[in-house]
């Protein structure tokens, strides 16, 4: 498609580059000096455009403000050694971009218009993507609504736009973790399931007040009952039980994770069992107990595989053996790094090269 996709480009005069502290890269802070946009109108995307990165003009009534009809993704590049760089497995993203889009009446991306639009842009910025082991180039796609109209009713015009920064690690160490049982995240007939803004803002005030009890993160639980184990923050969550790798099933409360599906597939080639399940607090938490869960783990793009240190629930503290010797979820980040890096074979076609 990128034959018939026509992206004009319009570089920098000077880049940033050489003021950027590659060795303090706080997550999300630091931009790259072009952007992607793209326009929505009269029932077409075009005006695919690399522009330098910079403040965006809109009007104060889009609905993407007031109503929140707006949703992201979020994904990596990685420099190889022999200086290749490749995108991970962005044709699932594209595939969940479009999910999200249907979800909030939002007008789909064709998949290789999303693919390409990352390989470009990436493309223009290659010598950004730190080498450094555990460092990336971060992509975040996303789309909001930009009529001038204050009716609840879906927007007719919209804005495409890819942003990227170089991050290192999103949590510079092992979690100790609550399990959350007054707020939700997503209930049942949500939107869970969608990358859609309004998830992340109404899980501020739940993950702003773990905080201020001492906890790194919140483990999401049903909205109905609080017994059955979601997410992780903005991360998948799984755990290792009795050597059976065991994770929440996907349904419309659970962010369908790149990395989840990742971790699921190279447990299989590792020889792990895998069970994809509703999975009970009380479970989880009985197995840590008589010591029967080796690793308890978030897995997610900027989390990459986060491992937790104590779990909290009803102020019980429940500790986890030391994640520093856990097999499986260390064995898990250094394949994928490795595999990210190309210094494994990537047998099943993950890298997207550009
Ligand atoms: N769940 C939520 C709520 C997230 O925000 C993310 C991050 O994208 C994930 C799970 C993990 O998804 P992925 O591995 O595709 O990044
Ligand atoms: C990601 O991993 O891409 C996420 O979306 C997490 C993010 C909200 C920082």
């Amino acid at each position: 498609m990128l034959e018939t996709l026509d992206i004009k480009i319009t570089k920098v005069k000077e880049s940033r580059l050489p003021q950027v502290d590659f060795d303090n890269l706080p997550f999300g802070r630091v931009f790259t000096d072009h952007m992607l946009v793209a326009d929505y109108v009269d029932g077409q995307w075009q005006n695919f455009e690399i522009v330098p990165y910079g403040d965006i003009s809109v009007s104060p009534a889009i609905s993407s403000l007031h109503y929140g009809q707006s949703f992201f993704e979020g994904l990596k590049a990685y420099k190889h050694a022999d200086g290749k760089v490749s995108v991970f497995r962005p044709d699932k993203n594209a595939v969940r971009f479009n999910k999200s889009a249907e979800r909030m009446c939002m007008p789909t991306l064709p998949e290789d218009v999303f693919v390409k639009s990352i390989a470009a842009l990436v493309d223009v910025e290659r010598d950004w993507i730190p080498t450094r082991e555990g460092y990336s180039l971060y992509i975040r796609p996303y789309m909001f609504a930009t009529d001038r109209f204050l009716g609840v009713t879906p927007s007719e015009t919209y804005k495409f736009m890819i942003l990227t920064c170089p991050v290192g690690a999103y949590f510079s160490k092992n979690l100790n973790v609550k399990v959350e049982t007054e707020f939700s995240r997503a209930c049942e007939g949500g939107y869970g399931y969608a990358k859609a803004a309004g998830n992340y803002g109404g899980s501020m005030y739940p993950a702003k007040k773990a905080l201020e009890q001492g906890y790194d993160q919140l483990i999401w639980t049903d909205a109905k009952n609080h017994e059955f184990i979601e997410e992780m923050g903005a991360a998948n969550i799984a755990f290792v039980i009795n050597n059976k790798v065991i994770t929440p099933s996907t349904r419309d409360t659970i962010l369908n994770g790149v990395t989840r599906d990742s971790v699921l597939t190279l447990a299989k080639d590792f020889g792990y069992e895998v069970e994809e399940r509703r999975v009970a607090v009380a479970e989880v938490l009985e197995a840590i107990q008589n010591g029967t869960c080796s690793d308890a783990f978030g897995a997610g793009t900027a989390a990459t595989i986060a491992q937790i240190a104590t779990i909290t629930h009803e102020g019980k503290v429940y500790e986890l053996p030391n994640p520093s010797e856990s097999v499986f979820a260390n064995k898990m980040r250094s394949t994928l790094d490795d595999l990210k890096c190309g210094r494994i074979e990537d047998t099943r076609g993950w890298n997207y090269i550009v």
